[in-house]
């Protein structure tokens, strides 16, 4: 038994505010209650009335005398608390709030909402919305909602945040003939959220598919943690709404202009499993091959066709998708000649020509169904004078039937003449679809699927040495204690070294003097940098000299610094020069992080130098991911840099490996002090052997409760 099974199969339900009034949501949701076929007790409460729907009412819930699992609550917004109150006394365990009037309209309805959820932990209910339509389970069967109508049973669970949505695709569900386990509108998840019932439906043996809408997600570790393993034993598609780029504007770091919410969500969705619909046909798309068709084994997906050009259409969205033409044995080949004209295309995609009626497609499905190089298949069919679009659909039907390792795929391209070839179909789950890319795209969502459970358990973080937690916690604290939310770079370089990462050695002079005395030590050639809180670029006000040979060289460009910063800048606090030993060649890289409000640190990896925004040949991964070697290989290898790495065009290859210690350790070290909230190490050069940080810029900012 799940935990949420009060909810969608509760033993008794009472309706707060039911109401012999046809206009009033309170009246809808007792009829819904009652028409849906519940089996359990139901019990109107309306202190006005004697008798509702041909049930006697109550006055309150209290007065029932009997134990009730569920309440739906459609009293006015100022009675809300009041009853919640008397629920909780009276032992109910699950609240539907589906009156409005709480967060959504501001303050006021803010503190009536938070009443409410403190009204709810104090007695242990657990409430869906406020604000929301209600829920639907076709199994149970139950429709608490005062939505119109209640879904044909199928095995899609789809939980909606916005409630309009909800009731729009339940009215197209009807055409399209779909069919749910259950529909939920979390309205303001003021308790239940999204995450919440996921992990229910994941637990539903009614449900194979979950499908949600949402516009933001809150808690983005505790999504992640619960859909990594819901992912495992469904499919989850997700279309989340309203994703800004506003974050990544106001940003200063090149990690922080490119990271942004929207490749946080992506990033968290991706370490999660869960599929990213792109829009709403994408989501349903995908569902409905979900929903029907068995898991395709591996990419190769066969093409027939009876038109030429819907078939090098389908041939390229396969391409585009990652998907691969499957190449089909000598036997199916020879099986092809053998029974289709000499002008039919007997490679894939299998052209059977306009003139096809069933038996031909019947013949060459067939076959390529029966190839064992084969792991799904895609029908086209364009209406011309002798098509059959009915009867093929009858034959695809069965082979499908026949074949049921191998999802099948139905592109009827037309309108008024395959309808009926088309409902058929679509009654005997065969996802069908106008066009071919977005039938394409949904087999591409099975695949990924399908790689993901394949996926091996993670392994075993990897353990690093050389991690001073206490020097990190010391420079941060100097930072502070200055004021400043910008380290200076020998305080980056400090931090950097504190967690094992290889980096240029910088330290800070106050003098000329100073400076050729460190310059000496550190050994010619050296570099100069200036050292200020207000100065993040730099060159551009003349703050770096390099290749400095000598104590002369260092006297001079000392000056001529401070000249220039002096000139540009005369009003930024200067604390001195940097001066830094000159590293090695090799590939430029950058590794930084952006801290997302809901998922946390995002670490990013990719080609380095000043021209990382406008290539953005980088990948992206929440840090909480980049425990082990492979993934951060994984990170690594999703970009063109891999290329440069691996050694392009002669050059001798770079020492991944100490790439990849760099990234672990930037991970763990923004893992650990949430301080950092910004973090650019562009470049990371990456030597033959080794990889030095070079240029280090860091953001902090104070937090209450320290790490
Ligand atoms: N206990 C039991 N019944 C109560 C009650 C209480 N404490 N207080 C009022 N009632 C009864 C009323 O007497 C009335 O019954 P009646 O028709 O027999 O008189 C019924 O509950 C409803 O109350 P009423 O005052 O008529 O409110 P309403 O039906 O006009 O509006 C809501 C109530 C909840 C529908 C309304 O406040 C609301 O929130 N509407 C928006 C809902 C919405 O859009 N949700 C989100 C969707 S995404």
């Amino acid at each position: 038994m799940s935990s949420l099974d009060f909810l969608f199969n509760p033993g008794q339900i009472a309706v707060i505010g039911a109401s012999r009034s046809p206009q009033k949501i309170g009246h809808a949701v007792l009829d819904n209650i009652i028409k849906s076929g519940f089996e359990g007790n139901i019990y109107p409460i309306n202190p006005r009335e004697e008798e509702i729907a041909g049930l006697k009412a109550y006055c309150s819930i209290s007065d029932i005398g009997a134990p009730v699992d569920l309440a739906a609550i459609s009293v006015p917004a100022k009675h809300v608390t009041a009853v919640a109150e008397e629920c909780g006394r009276a032992g109910v365990k699950g609240l539907i709030v589906i009156t409005a009037g709480f967060k959504e309209v501001g303050k006021e309805g803010l503190k009536q909402e938070q009443e409410l959820i403190s009204i709810c932990k104090r007695y242990g209910m657990r409430m869906l919305g406020p604000n929301c339509v209600g829920l639907m389970d076709t199994h149970t069967p139950l429709n608490a909602s005062f939505a119109e109508g209640f879904p044909n049973q199928g095995n899609i669970s789809f939980i909606s945040q916005s409630g309009a949505m909800l009731v729009s695709i339940l009215d197209w569900s009807f055409e399209m003939g779909m069919g749910f386990s259950r529909f939920i509108s979390a309205g303001n998840k003021a308790d239940l959220t999204e995450i919440d019932l996921i992990e229910s439906c994941a637990d539903d043996p009614q449900t194979s598919v979950i499908l949600c809408y949402v516009e933001d997600i809150t808690d983005g570790e505790r999504f992640v943690e619960v859909c990594s393993e819901a992912s495992k034993k469904k499919p989850i598609i997700i279309l989340k709404s309203g994703t800004s780029s506003a974050g990544a504007q106001a940003a200063s770091s090149h990690t922080g202009a490119l990271a942004g919410s929207n490749r946080a969500y992506d990033a968290a969705f991706r370490q999660s499993g869960v599929l990213r619909a792109e829009s709403m046909n994408d989501l349903f798309d995908m569902a409905r091959a979900f929903a029907t068709q068995p898991l395709p084994g591996d990419a190769r997906v066969a093409i027939i066709t009876n038109a030429g050009g819907p078939g090098i259409v389908a041939t390229d969205a396969v391409e585009k998708c990652g998907l691969k033409m499957a190449r089909f044995n000598r036997e199916t080949i020879d099986k092809l000649r053998g029974n289709l004209p000499s002008e039919a295309n007997l490679y894939n995609p299998v052209d059977i020509l306009g003139d096809a009626r069933d038996d031909r497609y019947r013949f060459a499905l067939e076959a390529v169904l029966e190839d064992e190089n084969v792991d799904s298949a895609m029908v086209l069919l364009c209406p011309a004078a002798v098509t059959e679009p009915e009867n093929t659909a009858r034959t695809i039907v069965e082979l499908n039937k026949k074949h049921d390792q191998k999802p099948v795929m139905a592109v009827y391209m037309g309108g008024k003449t395959l309808t009926e070839g088309r409902n058929y179909l679509t009654a005997n789950s065969i996802p069908t679809f106008t066009f071919p890319e977005p039938s394409i795209n949904s087999l591409s969502g099975m695949i990924r699927y399908n790689e993901h459970l394949k996926e091996p358990a993670p392994s075993e973080p990897v353990g690093l040495d050389n991690v001073s937690h206490d020097a990190v916690r010391k420079t941060l604290d100097c930072v502070f204690a200055d004021r400043r939310v910008v380290l200076l770079g020998h305080e980056a370089s400090n931090v950097m070294a504190a967690y094992g990462i290889q980096v240029s050695k910088t330290y800070l002079a106050a003098s000329e003097e100073e400076a050729v005395e460190i310059g000496a030590n550190l050994g010619y050639p050296v570099a100069l940098k200036i050292s200020s809180p207000r100065i993040a670029h730099k060159t551009d006000v003349g703050g770096v000299a390099i290749g400095l040979q000598s104590d002369n060289e260092v006297k001079r460009a000392y000056r001529k610094i401070m000249e220039n910063v002096r000139y540009y800048l005369p009003d930024a606090p200067v604390y001195g020069i940097e001066v830094q030993d000159m590293v090695d060649e090799g590939v430029e890289v950058i590794v930084g992080m952006s801290r997302d409000v809901q998922f946390g640190p995002l670490v990013v990896f990719g080609l380095g130098g000043i021209y990382v925004n406008l290539l953005e040949d980088v990948s992206f991964r929440l840090a909480s991911a980049l425990t082990t070697r492979e993934e951060v290989n994984k990170m690594i290898t999703e970009t063109k840099a891999y290329a440069l790495l691996k050694g392009y065009r002669g050059e001798k290859p770079a020492d991944i490996e100490a790439l990849s210690d760099t990234i672990l350790r930037t991970a763990r070290l923004v893992t650990d002090f949430r301080e950092i909230t910004e973090m650019d190490i562009n470049p990371v050069r990456v030597h033959n052997k080794g990889a030095t940080a070079l240029d280090v810029k860091i953001t902090v900012e104070e937090v209450n409760e320290k790490k």
